[in-house]
């Protein structure tokens, strides 16, 4: 079993790419579980509530992290390690490295104190694969403006951010990705999501973790 998160800007491609490997696992009778960050338990969902939510009591920068942190590890007790002691494979959308870059470099908490809360947050635990689905800000910013006037929806308070902001987040997760570099994947997001789930499908067989 494996731990795998799934990163990138909004609009990415991250949800596609999950949906695909875990019709193929499916099809492996591989057993797996997803989940998602923030949110994935009861408190986390709540959480993800509070934090994504405009209104005019908007967390300071601190309060933030600490929220998504408190929604880690929520989820890493209440759901990752169990699912990994039953030999469950465990995919997410998005775990530490967002809050590495979102956090920690487009808020400008810093690495440091970010990586210590992270592993606070896990006790340590890391997947075992992070994807990062690497998108310019301007694709990120029209698949999503696409995505709202589809399904008439708002971007939420972190979408809203400016630009700026989301080229911050980007090059954050590029720096998490040189950092640890045989733990990651970094995928051109521009591409379709058959080539993607191609190349990602191919490197789980090198890894000789599928066949
Ligand atoms: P989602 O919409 O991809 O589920 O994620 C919710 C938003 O929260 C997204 O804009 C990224 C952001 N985020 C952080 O800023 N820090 C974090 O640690 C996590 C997990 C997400």
């Amino acid at each position: 079993m494996y731990f795998l998160a799934f990163e990138g800007l909004d609009g990415s491609g991250k949800s596609s790419l999950m949906k695909s490997l875990e019709a193929e696992l499916k099809q492996k009778n591989i057993s797996f579980i997803q989940t998602r960050e923030p949110g994935g338990t009861v408190l986390g969902e709540k959480l993800r509530h509070l934090i994504l939510e405009k209104s005019n009591s908007a967390p300071l920068p601190r309060a933030e992290l600490l929220m998504y942190e408190a929604s880690r590890a929520q989820l890493v007790d209440e759901l990752v390690k169990p699912a990994l002691a039953q030999k469950k494979w465990v995919l997410t959308d998005r775990f530490s490295a967002s809050s590495l870059a979102f956090q920690g470099h487009a808020r400008g908490i810093g690495w440091e104190k970010v990586h210590a809360l992270n592993q606070f947050a896990t006790e340590g635990l890391k997947p075992d694969l992070t994807i990062l689905l690497d998108l310019t800000v301007e694709e990120s910013e029209k698949r999503r403006f696409h995505r709202e006037k589809k399904n008439n929806i708002q971007a939420d308070r972190i979408e809203s951010e400016n630009r700026e902001f989301h080229e911050k987040v980007r090059q954050g997760f590029l720096k998490a990705a040189a950092e640890e570099s045989t733990h990651w994947i970094v995928l051109d997001a521009a591409q379709t999501p058959e080539m993607l789930f191609n190349i990602l499908f191919n490197e789980l067989k090198k890894r000789k973790w599928l066949n």
